[in-house]
């Protein structure tokens, strides 16, 4: 049941969301063995990007193993958004996301993220000028509007279109909302009716069945899945399991044991031990919420500072919980805040 999205053939409709600080190239690498049908990275300043500060140029580095991947870039200046989708291009991605969803107030004052979108046909001709530059596709990914009074989606997508882009990603909030209250999935499918190049909905879905439920209910191309793949690192492979007609099996503890094997192997190649610990002890407590224990756990998790003893007992807590899990969980709302 493969899609196309512009020029690329994916597996099926059911992607890894953009976030920073999370969606660091091992855990993409990790999310495309898990079956995410494609990765992006977190966003990236554009004005960074000029700069060419290490940490900056450290945040584009991607695997091989990633593609299909996008890089995500922002930055409220033409020029240095037209130099960053050239480097973007140069390293090799296969495609320049712009993030235009952000509502972190130290991003739109100044012009970026989601206040871009505030004034469409300008958007457009900084598009245009994007799309210019590089032979790689240029995408965006936007929230339905500033806020309640203006919830301009489909003024955003229209002009994208005419300026070449190839899809847009809308999360169904407005920038006023933040993370609060629901994605708003009719909103989307009226944009996506009208819209005359490929829809990516997002928004809420924490569970694979309404992974699948989003899809054919709303008629969008694809779906992104930000923090429901925290507490369900299997959600893509299920989805798509679902979408072929066929069921999928709850992961048994083994698998919850080779995840976090694999896992914590890419987390000390590509970082300092301390880092390392850090992002471990994150997805960790993602990863067993739901289960018994988990508090306790997490508890543990935080507490040690020795990374064998940590990875210890993330096996141990898996091989004795990974079998009832409390699936209420999965809707709780949590992470609410981030970068678009
Ligand atoms: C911690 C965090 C960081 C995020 N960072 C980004 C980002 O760098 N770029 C972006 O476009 N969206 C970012 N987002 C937004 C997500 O991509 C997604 O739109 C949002 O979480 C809603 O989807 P979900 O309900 O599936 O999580 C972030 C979200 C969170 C929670």
């Amino acid at each position: 049941m493969s899609i196309r999205l512009g020029p690329f053939t994916l597996d099926h409709p059911f992607i890894l969301a953009p976030m920073a600080g999370i969606t660091n190239s091992p855990f993409r690498r990790l999310m495309r063995r898990m079956k995410s049908s494609m990765v992006v990275s977190e966003l990236v300043s554009a004005n960074g990007i000029e700069y060419g500060g290490q940490k900056t140029l450290d945040l584009l580095r991607f695997h091989e193993e990633e593609r299909v991947v996008g890089l995500q870039v922002f930055g409220e200046r033409t020029e240095n958004l037209v130099k960053a989708c050239q480097v973007v291009e140069r390293l090799g991605a296969d495609f320049v996301d712009l993030n235009l969803g952000c509502p972190v107030p130290k991003v739109v004052s100044k012009g970026a993220g989601s206040a871009m979108c505030r004034n469409p046909s300008e958007l457009g001709r900084v598009l245009a000028e994007m799309v210019k530059s590089v032979k790689i596709p240029v995408t965006i990914k936007i929230r339905t509007g500033w806020d309640a009074n203006s919830r301009n989606a489909l003024d955003v997508v229209n002009a994208a279109a005419d300026a070449g882009v190839t899809w847009v990603a809308i999360h169904g909030r407005t920038r006023a909302q933040g993370y609060s209250g629901l994605a708003d999935w009719e909103f989307i499918a009226r944009v996506k009716e009208k819209s005359p190049i490929p829809i990516i909905g997002n928004g809420d879905i924490h569970t694979p069945e309404v992974a699948v439920e989003k899809m054919r209910h709303y008629g969008v191309d694809a779906v992104l899945i930000g923090r429901g793949a925290l507490r369900n690192p299997f959600i893509f492979e299920q989805a798509a399991a679902l979408w072929a007609g066929e069921s999928y099996l709850l992961p048994e503890a083994s698998r919850y044991i080779a995840l976090i094997d694999e896992q914590k192997k890419m987390l000390h190649e590509c970082y300092p031990a301390r880092s390392a610990m850090i992002h471990a002890r994150k997805f960790l407590a993602w990863y067993s919420s739901g289960f018994p224990g988990c508090h306790e756990f997490r508890g543990k998790v935080f507490a040690t500072p020795d990374p064998d003893v940590l990875w210890e007992e993330a096996r141990l807590f898996f091989e004795k919980s990974a079998k009832e899990r409390d699936l209420r969980f999965m809707a709780q709302p949590f992470l609410m805040g981030g970068h678009g």
